[in-house]
């Protein structure tokens, strides 16, 4: 049942509509033209909208695009005379649900307005769900720069699903923290997620550690050991640092994603699993696979839903929430002068979030002052380390000539430069310009430069 309002200056075909809609049990409201309905439905939100097109003073299309900003929107019928197919078009571009023609079909009338009712309730629910679970999944997690806000957002959205997702990023940039957020807001959260270090262990550990293995398997199976794979059945598996996982074990695991099944180690039975699984590594997979270290499959498998995680450096208004956090800390309860936090601005945060918890730790256990002063700051971060090449620029050292340049010529050149630097391994010299491989072997091939 829901709450329907129908615009139409013709009382006549209004009342029909009303009779019909009262009769499926909806609460019906009507208006004998767009301002009236507005009028109502600012008074008192409704689901449905049923509006005819032609009504006197502003018309039906104006009825839509103003009950779009309503909150929340209600989701609208067109009514159109036989063969009006381009206003019917028109309204549905301002938003409107879905348009009937003149004369009015009953069934047709009913089963669009329930229709109707039902997707303003799925998309009420979507919304109160984003609402709730924005504040409640996203709990603790520093997001203010733009980008961590739309990591947020993607956590929010998949841990809806059950979708493989992998985190990428730089040590300490805070990869487990964002999976344990996405199963924590994920429908898999009664269960406690099981993680495993993939760079931890040697291959044939990790093997019996993922899937397990069957008495007499090997010297030493002295029982049946259930892996990790299973263990985690109904809920999410974190394969951290999966970049580091051996090229046979990555085969393995590629069927397991594929078949959503598994074999103990010395077993024969294949036994279905149902689990999420989730990855992160800090290692460049797409490097590791041009050097055949990754397979490209698993990769792909993987990479459903990528979450690159930038470097604390590219984010710094995360940096003060994230100190303000770390000091609030009942242990601590300490804060931090101006000057000093500029110090913890400026510095190039290898190690990331991780490093910044470490120092400040550090910081609240060796002073006493209750603000943490520049010279409380270790020496590192005062004289500010030079910072890595992967992040320098060489900034504007160029001034352009009037008479301009030829922007290839120089882009060629500099191409070049970075091959005869790096002996021509066209990864070291795309790394010296700050490209991706694949950047510089395009310009490469178009410039017709060789390297390998
Ligand atoms: N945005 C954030 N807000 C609050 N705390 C964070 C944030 N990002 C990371 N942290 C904290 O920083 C620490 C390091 O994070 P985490 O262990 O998730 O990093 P990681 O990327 O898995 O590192 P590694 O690659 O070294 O395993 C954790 O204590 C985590 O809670
Ligand atoms: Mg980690």
């Amino acid at each position: 049942m829901a709450r329907v309002l129908i615009a139409d200056d013709d009382s006549a075909q209004r009342h029909i509509m009303a009779s019909i809609l009262k009769g499926e049990g909806h609460d019906v409201l009507e208006a004998s033209s767009a301002e009236e309905a507005l009028e109502r439905l600012q008074q008192r939100a409704c689901e449905v909208v049923l509006t005819d097109m032609r009504m006197p003073g502003q018309g039906g299309l104006h009825l839509v695009e103003s009950a779009m900003k309503l909150s929340p929107a209600p989701e609208v019928v067109v009514v159109t005379a036989f063969g009006s197919v381009d206003t019917a078009v028109k309204a549905m571009r301002l938003g409107a649900y879905d348009y009937l023609n003149k004369p009015l079909d009953r069934d047709e009338l009913v089963l669009l307005v329930q229709r109707a009712s039902e997707k303003f309730g799925l998309r009420r629910d979507t919304q109160r769900w984003q609402q709730a679970s924005r504040v409640n999944i996203g709990q603790g997690l520093v997001a203010e720069s733009a980008i961590m806000k739309t990591i947020l957002e993607t956590i929010c959205l998949v841990s809806q699903s059950d979708s493989t997702v992998l985190i990428q990023g730089e040590s300490g940039t805070g990869k487990e923290r964002v999976a344990k957020l996405i199963h924590s807001g994920s429908t898999r959260k009664g269960k406690p997620m099981m993680s495993i270090n993939c760079s931890a262990f040697p291959e044939t550990l990790l093997e019996a550690e993922l899937y397990g293995y069957e008495k007499g398997a090997f010297t030493g199976a002295t029982s049946r050991k259930i892996g990790l794979l299973e263990t985690a059945e109904g809920s999410t598996l974190f394969l951290d640092e999966v970049g580091d996982m051996p090229l046979s074990l990555q085969a393995k695991l590629l069927r397991v994603l594929q078949e959503r099944e598994i074999r103990r180690v010395g077993g024969t039975a294949s036994i279905p699993v149902d689990l999420r699984i989730l990855a992160a590594t800090n290692r460049n997979l797409p490097e590791a696979i041009r050097q055949g270290s990754f397979r490209e499959d698993l990769f792909y498998r993987l990479n459903v839903i990528p979450i690159f995680i930038p470097p604390l450096r590219e984010r710094k208004e995360d940096i003060p929430p994230l100190v303000s956090q770390l000091l609030a800390h009942p242990s601590r309860r300490k804060s931090i002068a101006p000057e000093a936090l500029v110090v913890l601005l400026r510095y190039d945060w290898p190690g990331n979030v991780r490093e910044l918890e470490a120092v400040l730790e550090r910081i609240s256990v060796l002073t006493r002052n209750s603000e943490i002063q520049i010279e409380d700051l270790p020496v590192e971060l005062r004289q500010g380390k030079p910072k890595s090449t992967a992040t320098q620029s060489i900034g504007s050292g160029f001034d352009l000539p009037d008479e301009g340049i030829i922007f290839e010529d120089v882009e060629r050149d500099l191409m070049i430069q970075a091959l005869e630097r790096s002996q021509g391994i066209m990864v070291d010299a795309a790394k010296l310009l700050g490209m991706t491989y694949r950047t510089f072997q395009y310009r490469a091939v178009k410039f017709g430069l060789k390297g390998q």
